[in-house]
């Protein structure tokens, strides 16, 4: 009985009590959980209207560049660090490289360079094509930056003299009228252009490099760059040597050169024979 009298007498507190205890503590609490609903509403909302900012995050990767990445994590993470962004005094960073830069280097065998040095050599490729295109879809998928087209004969249908003409102002500076290469200063050079595939070709001028300057398709349009392929491949690399010797195709100044020294050698000869006749 006196429980039941108890429980009615809290009850009746309780109902009394009731305007003085909403007053504030609870006004604010009301508040508080109002305000935090409509966070959550609002987070919600945002999360299933804007799904695409997750997904830009991380987004998946294809078959390809997984199976780059794979090796990638073997061969070239030394050097160029986990998700390719370089490691200080070992190799540069490959983020916005693009394929065109691994296709260049890992195809001549550059890459995986075997230890530093001033200029890595081309050597026979430690990948194959298909290695190779995954490896640049890796890097592609990472940052992304230019891409050499498809196909394995990029000059098709293109002007010779046009790109014999683009071959002289653009590239003969470095790698000589006949292509074969010259020194550049501190132990660099400009190799020769004789053992590069059209795509070698493609891919070098996209990424520059070392010392070569980037063709990007503001300097050379896509069909200047296939009229310079078509120079190098149908001209230079089949050019016969009528006189015999070339002297490395280095023009005027050294075949004068050579003409003098024996020339005069064979004038030096000459008169001491006339001198020892008398
Ligand atoms: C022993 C260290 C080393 C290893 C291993 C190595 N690299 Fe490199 N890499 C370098 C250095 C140093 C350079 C810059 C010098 C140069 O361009 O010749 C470079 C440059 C490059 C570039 C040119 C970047 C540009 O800006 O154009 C690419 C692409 C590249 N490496 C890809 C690779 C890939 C792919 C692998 C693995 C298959 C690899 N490298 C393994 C040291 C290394
Ligand atoms: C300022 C000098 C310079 C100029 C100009 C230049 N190159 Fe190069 N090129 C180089 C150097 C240096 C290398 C070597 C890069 C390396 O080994 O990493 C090279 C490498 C190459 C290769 C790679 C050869 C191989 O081993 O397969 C090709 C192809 C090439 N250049 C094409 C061109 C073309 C085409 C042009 C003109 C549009 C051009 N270059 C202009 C300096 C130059």
């Amino acid at each position: 009985m006196t429980s039941d009298n108890d429980r009615r007498r809290g009850l009746l507190a309780r109902l009394r009590g009731r305007p003085v205890a909403r007053s504030r503590g609870r006004r604010r609490l009301g508040a508080a959980v109002r305000l935090f609903a409509a966070l959550m509403l609002a987070g919600g909302a945002y999360t299933v209207f804007a799904p695409g900012a997750q997904a830009q995050d991380n987004p998946p990767m294809s078959a390809a560049a997984g199976e780059g990445k794979a090796l990638f994590d073997v061969s070239c993470v030394t050097c160029h660090g986990r998700n390719a962004q370089g490691v200080e005094g070992r190799g540069p960073s490959l983020i916005g490289v693009g394929s065109a830069a691994v296709e260049f280097q890992v195809s001549s065998g550059r890459m995986p360079m075997a230890r530093q040095e001033a200029q890595a050599m081309r050597k026979p490729p430690a990948f194959t094509d298909e290695q190779v295109r995954q490896l640049g879809q890796y890097i592609q998928e990472l940052g992304g930056g230019p891409q050499v087209p498809e196909g394995n004969n990029l000059h098709q249908n293109a002007d010779l003299a046009a790109g014999g003409e683009l071959f002289r102002i653009n590239c003969s500076q470095c790698h000589a009228f006949g292509g074969g290469g010259g020194a550049l200063s501190s132990g660099k050079y400009a190799p020769s252009l004789h053992p590069a595939s059209d795509r070698q070709i493609y891919a070098a001028m996209l990424s520059g490099p070392q010392n070569m300057p980037v063709f990007g398709d503001n300097q050379l349009r896509p069909e200047q760059k296939a009229d310079i392929i078509a120079y190098i491949q149908e001209n230079l690399k089949h050019t016969q040597d009528q006189g015999g010797f070339n002297l490395g195709r280095y023009g005027p100044s050294t075949e004068g050169l050579a003409a003098f020294l024996i020339g005069i050698v064979a004038l030096v000869f000459a008169s001491l024979w006339i001198a020892g006749k008398s």
